[in-house]
């Protein structure tokens, strides 16, 4: 069988090539998935994709036309995948869930200790010799009201650490978290997340209710100098809403390791070229943002598990005998 890998870098490869080498046919592209590279997926039965590639209707189309039957995202998010399409095409799609919910949960809470205590200007003043701590003042964790938006895998473990900081933690959540209860994480409705946080770390998956939940109208709710996080994904934050919170001191601190429109951006060198995207050249102007690109999965414990946990979905698939049997991570089923 033949497997198509698109945006494979060569950390990826490293970790796919030990599980997927000896079993299947693997043709590894750096290319994202995108109309102009559809060509390489050509009779490949098995495409595998990232976070940042396009799995619209219309490469969904061209997809089916090519012979392609299992779309195997090597990510946790599907919000980029046409799923009715896909269903209707009879493409199967499967997911990694959960790759390392501590990865990201650590990069969250490293994000705001960073701001908090300005570790990024530290590094750089202290090289140059200078140990002045002008501009240097954090502020303790201990006592600070932490809330976190989605109480699933990464956002209870974000809670659970915090905890361990002497943090209050509420989490707001569309449903009921038993856990959170034994974790002494109070859950909250949205606006009271709002008025009484902190520091608001967001962790719900992107969809038609959370498109832009960091815009003006919320921002405005929040308490003056509030440090927001987001290691979620970038379209949960209007950019333009953050810039004007940032300018009049609404927003006191801001970490992102995603963003809107980091596709454009993100997991390339760009450092020799002009970024023509105004927004985010703006966000980095300001002393208080520090911006990631996406790596908040990155560890090599992750990797690893992304390699094995899609080599098991493609296996899945492969023993599916019957078109109404589901795989376990599958996200066009039923
Ligand atoms: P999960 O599926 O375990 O939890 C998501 C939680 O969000 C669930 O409890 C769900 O009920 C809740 N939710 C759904 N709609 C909501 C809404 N309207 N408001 C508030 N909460 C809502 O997902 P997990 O593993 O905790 O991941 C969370 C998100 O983190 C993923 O959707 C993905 O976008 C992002 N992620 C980012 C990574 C990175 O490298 N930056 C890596 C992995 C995931």
């Amino acid at each position: 069988m033949k497997i198509v890998v698109y945006s494979s870098k060569p950390y990826d490869k490293q970790a796919l090539c030990r599980v997927f080498d000896a079993e299947w046919e693997v043709l590894y592209l750096e290319v994202p998935l995108g109309l102009d590279t559809i060509a390489y997926a050509q009779g490949a039965e098995v495409v595998s994709a990232f976070v940042n590639d396009r799995l619209d209707s219309k490469v969904l189309e061209a997809l089916a036309k090519g012979g392609t039957k299992l779309i195997a995202l090597r990510c946790a998010g599907f919000n980029h995948v046409d799923l009715p399409v896909a269903k209707k095409l009879g493409i199967r799609v499967v997911r990694v869930p959960a790759y390392s919910p501590y990865a990201v949960a650590e990069h969250t809470v490293g994000l705001m200790l960073a701001l908090n205590r300005k570790l990024y200007k530290a590094y750089n003043r202290v090289r140059e010799g200078n140990f002045a701590l002008n501009g240097m003042l954090g502020f303790d964790m201990h006592g600070k009201t932490v809330g976190i938006i989605g109480a699933g895998r990464i956002g209870r473990l974000v809670g659970k650490m915090l905890k361990a900081f002497g943090c209050h933690v509420v989490i707001y959540d569309p449903y009921t978290c038993e856990a959170c209860k034994s974790l002494g994480i109070e859950q909250v409705e949205l606006e009271s997340l709002f008025k009484q946080a902190d520091i608001i770390s967001l962790h719900c998956p992107l969809n038609k209710e959370t498109n832009h939940i960091i815009n003006a109208e919320n921002i405005a709710k929040m308490k003056k100098g509030v440090m927001l996080i987001n290691t979620g994904r970038g379209a949960l934050m209007e950019v333009l809403a953050l810039i004007e919170g940032l300018k009049s001191g609404q927003i006191g601190y801001l970490g992102m390791d995603v963003y809107e429109k980091e596709g454009a951006l993100f997991f390339e060198d760009h450092s020799c070229e002009i970024i023509h995207d105004d927004a985010f050249e703006r966000l980095l102007t300001f002393p208080n943002v520090l911006i990631t690109g996406h790596q908040a999965y990155f560890t090599a414990e992750a990797l690893s598990h992304i390699a094995q946990t899609t080599a098991d979905n493609i296996h899945a698939y492969e023993g599916l005998n019957s078109t109404t049997d589901c795989s376990e991570n599958e996200v066009t089923c039923g």
